[in-house]
């Protein structure tokens, strides 16, 4: 494929118009690690896209809003507390690392500003629109794209953006929370660090998984050459008729997050409050992010009864061991002390879990399928909540001869921007 030129027919797209076929490779390589995204190669790309006019509106509060059209699916992008933490589970993640490669704190709010705007845009249906569209060009059906597709763009910041190296980057690390440290090795791990940490994540859900390609696209697109993507990691989950989905291994995984649904659940165990961290995380949280291989061969190799065992819940249900129902409370005297619900269990602390499952293709090496769980976790603190429970669970969890850790990584949320404001912008008010 040899593009030479495109020419924008959106008069309000500001990217630029041109691009070029070393462009085209550049975006055809984004799924790689390291590489420099600037506006010439990605934001050229997008126009690729741009350049089919859209037709709809989505927004049914702007003012250009099409009276037959109403975006249903629209989680709004601006609010107290970030969307895509306490939000029901969609079906498809993208979560992307950055690395920041500027030490300018001007340029690095800026970023942030751009990246504030167009992820408000995406989450309220515009720009994905144009994405989308040539998406469903064979389809013909206009009205299958006035979706935001339950778009969620998530951001948090890495200890690095705070102190890299020994050096104070951006003059933000006195504001770098107690929180933000890497989880301590675990025994039996093998952490990769080239999958591991970064400056800046940014956690998209959505409904549809070419959606979340697109916003990766996009933001990646408008980091005015300041971003380099470290890493990305894709994620799906089978989330059939708001039943808990079920993971690789056939279990219902995500059960025990309705002790986590009342509002002073999440107060209590979710959001940071005035008296927990710096003043700029309020209403923030930390956010925990663990590539866990599963070893599907051996456990298909392993008898239906072993395995209700090593989590102590009915396979086909749910339900703990001794109850009926997925939901019915836990007796742990009727589960095995090695289990794997025990286990987390025993620390008595909390955490939301929202984790994706992961299919990279065949291991090279061994044939194996690679896949398992991208875990993610939200929490008020990894090191009270979190660290006591991996630790239980890496010394006695019946699942362990199942996963491997190959990536750990911590990420400090800060609270919802505001309307004319920018995400994270508090941090930078304390300065
Ligand atoms: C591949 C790895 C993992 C798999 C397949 C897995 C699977 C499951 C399943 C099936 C359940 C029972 C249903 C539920 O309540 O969700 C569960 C519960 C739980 N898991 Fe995991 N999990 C994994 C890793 C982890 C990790 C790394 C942690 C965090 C340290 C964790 C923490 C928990 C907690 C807190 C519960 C709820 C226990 C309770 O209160 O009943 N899991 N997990």
């Amino acid at each position: 494929m040899e593009h030479t030129q495109a020419k924008e027919s959106n008069n309000d797209n500001r990217d630029e118009t041109s691009y070029s076929r070393r462009e085209v490779l550049k975006m055809a390589a984004l799924a790689g690690t390291g590489i420099v995204v600037g506006m010439s190669g990605m934001a050229s790309l997008f126009a690729i896209n741009n350049g089919i006019r859209a037709t709809g509106h989505v927004n049914p509060d702007s003012e250009d809003s099409h009276s037959e059209i109403v975006n249903k699916d629209e989680i709004p992008f601006f609010g107290v507390r970030q969307a895509g933490i306490v939000t029901p589970q969609q079906m498809y993640m993208c979560f992307a690392s950055f690395d920041i490669i500027s030490d300018n704190v001007e340029e690095l709010k800026q970023l942030l500003k751009i990246w504030t705007e167009s992820s408000a845009d995406m989450s309220a249906g515009r720009g994905l629109r144009e994405t989308n569209r040539q998406h469903q060009l064979n389809s013909l059906d206009e009205k299958s794209t006035d979706s935001s597709a339950k778009l969620t763009i998530t951001f948090g910041f890495g200890s690095t953006l705070f102190s890299k190296n020994g050096i104070d980057r951006f003059g933000l690390r006195s504001q770098c929370p107690d929180e933000l440290k890497d989880i301590p090795s675990m025994p039996g791990e093998t952490i990769n660090s080239q999958i591991s940490g970064g400056d800046i994540c940014v956690q998209v859900c959505t409904s549809d998984p070419t959606v979340a390609f697109h916003v990766i696209r996009k933001l990646a697109a408008s980091s005015i050459e300041m971003a380099v993507i470290r890493w990305i990691q894709t994620g799906f989950i089978d989330a059939s008729d708001g039943q808990t989905p079920r993971n690789l291994f056939g279990f219902k995984d995500g059960t025990a997050n309705i002790e986590l649904t009342s509002e002073q659940a999440k107060e209590n165990h979710v959001w940071v409050d005035s008296s927990k961290g710096p003043a700029w995380m309020i209403n923030g949280t930390y956010l925990a992010a663990r590539k866990i291989r599963m070893d599907m061969e051996k456990w298909e190799q392993t008898f239906f009864r072993k395995q209700e065992a090593i989590f102590g819940r009915s396979k086909n249900s749910g339900a703990p061991f001794g109850k009926h129902d997925e939901f019915d409370a836990v007796s742990m005297r009727e589960i095995p002390s090695d289990s794997h619900v025990w286990v987390a269990r025993s620390t008595g602390t909390k955490i939301l879990r929202r984790s994706y499952s992961y299919f990279d293709g065949i291991d090279p090496v061994t044939g194996n399928l690679n896949a398992g769980l991208f875990f993610i976790s939200f929490q008020q603190s990894v090191r009270r909540q979190l660290v006591p429970m991996l630790s239980l669970l890496a010394k006695h969890d019946a699942l362990n001869p199942f996963i491997s850790t190959i990536s750990s990584s911590v990420f400090a949320c800060p609270p919802g921007p505001s309307e004319g404001g920018f995400i994270g912008e508090q941090l930078f008010e304390v300065n």
